[in-house]
């Protein structure tokens, strides 16, 4: 991705551009390797950060035809933006919003016997059937039907009167580690219960479960981490494009006359004749403050360490040494992009690279480039 900041964006103290052709490219790689699998689009938590207003459009001109999301807010929101997309809400069935899922065409992830009686008890209230999907827990404790449960439902598959179901699910504990046992213990549990069940389409794979192999596909994928450039499968390289590049405006260089001490805490000494610079990015902005002197960004070609605290609005990065030209009040740093990904930045933090593009910060002027002609660009 070479993606020039524009000039226009020079208020900003960020600019983060999201590159809608590389979500695209990115779904049509997982689609491929999922093949004949359908691949779904996991656009929860506002697509990962990016943007569901862009990003999902842009996905549906990629190809996908079924979303999902965490929240009902959430799938209000991208029902207004998709009016024919199939939106799975995976935390499932509010009690009393079962008209809201109704109405708008929203398909519930059922999770406990509860959810179930529930959307049974509306189907049979708008003497229609109505769709949903049924999450079986094969190891996660999290959500979805434990053992009994799912038990008692295929002894019981009355308890499913008026619900279609769209597709049994499950979800994978430690897909990104093809060694863990867990992956296949999961997966057999999971073919257990479809046998004892009706039968339904059926999904268990996230990024990283499709590149579990063929076995772990069934009828639909669900990915989301990957669509956003984080490795699903961090035992190699990284098959996906990356979608986001972060560049701080830099607001002052300044020469250190002494040996002295930058930022708060007086955390980093610096010696006489050193050259910091401080660019417009902080952890209000989810840069986080525990990515204080660790890292580095880049001015041009070159590289310049993290030094001192992250504050609130503003890091430090020692620049001595290098040219004006690229080091001055006004110039950019990629913070963030192709030479210093979100999976990068996430290990100097001791986090996920999910973390990290969850937490884009809402101060950065957004750039969407690549993008199918009903994106939008949306500048400061
Ligand atoms: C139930 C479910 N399916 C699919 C996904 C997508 O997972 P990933 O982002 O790892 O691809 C998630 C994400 O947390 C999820 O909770």
């Amino acid at each position: 991705m070479t993606i020039e900041p524009s000039p226009g964006l020079k208020g900003a103290g960020a600019i983060l551009t999201i590159d809608l052709g590389a979500v695209a490219t990115n779904y049509r790689l997982l689609r491929e390797k999922a093949a004949p699998a359908e691949c779904a689009a996991v656009v929860k938590a506002d697509a990962y950060g990016l943007g569901m207003a862009e990003v999902a459009p842009a996905l549906w001109t990629a190809g996908a035809r079924r979303f999902f999301v965490a929240h009902l807010e959430e799938a209000i929101r991208l029902r207004e933006i998709l009016a024919q997309a199939s939106i799975g809400v995976l935390n499932g069935l509010m009690p009393g919003c079962e008209d809201e899922y109704r109405r708008r065409g929203l398909i519930p992830v059922l999770n406990h016997l509860g959810g179930i009686e529930q959307w049974r008890e509306a189907a049979r209230a708008a003497g229609t059937p109505l769709s949903a999907y049924v999450h079986l827990d094969t190891g996660m404790n999290r959500l979805g039907l434990g053992p009994k449960e799912t038990d008692r439902l295929a002894g019981s598959p009355d308890l499913l009167e008026g619900i279609e179901v769209a597709a049994w699910m499950s979800h994978l504990v430690s897909a990104e580690e093809p060694e863990a046992s867990v992956n296949e213990a999961q997966r057999q549990r999971f073919i257990d219960a479809l046998a004892r069940l009706p039968k339904a389409k059926a999904s268990l794979a996230n990024s990283s479960g499709i590149f579990l192999g063929p076995g772990f596909h069934f009828d639909i994928a669900r990915p989301g981490c990957a669509l956003y450039g984080i490795n699903p499968a961090p035992y190699g390289r990284n098959p996906m494009a990356t979608t986001v590049r972060l560049d701080g405006h830099i607001l002052q260089v300044r020469s250190i006359d002494r040996p002295s001490t930058v930022g708060y805490g007086a955390t980093r000494q610096v010696a006489k004749g050193a050259k910091i610079a401080t660019i417009a990015v902080g952890y209000a902005d989810g840069y986080q403050r525990r990515l204080s002197d660790v890292g580095r960004v880049w001015l041009g070609d070159h590289p310049a360490p993290v030094v001192g605290r992250v504050s609130m609005d503003l890091m430090t990065v020692d620049v001595t040494g290098l040219p004006d030209s690229v080091a001055h009040a006004g110039a950019t740093a990629e913070i963030m992009g192709p030479r210093r990904t979100p999976d990068e930045v996430a290990e100097e933090a001791g986090t996920i690279g999910y973390e990290i593009l969850t937490s884009l910060g809402r101060r950065y002027a957004r750039r969407y480039v690549g993008g199918s002609p009903s994106a939008e660009m949306r500048e400061p």
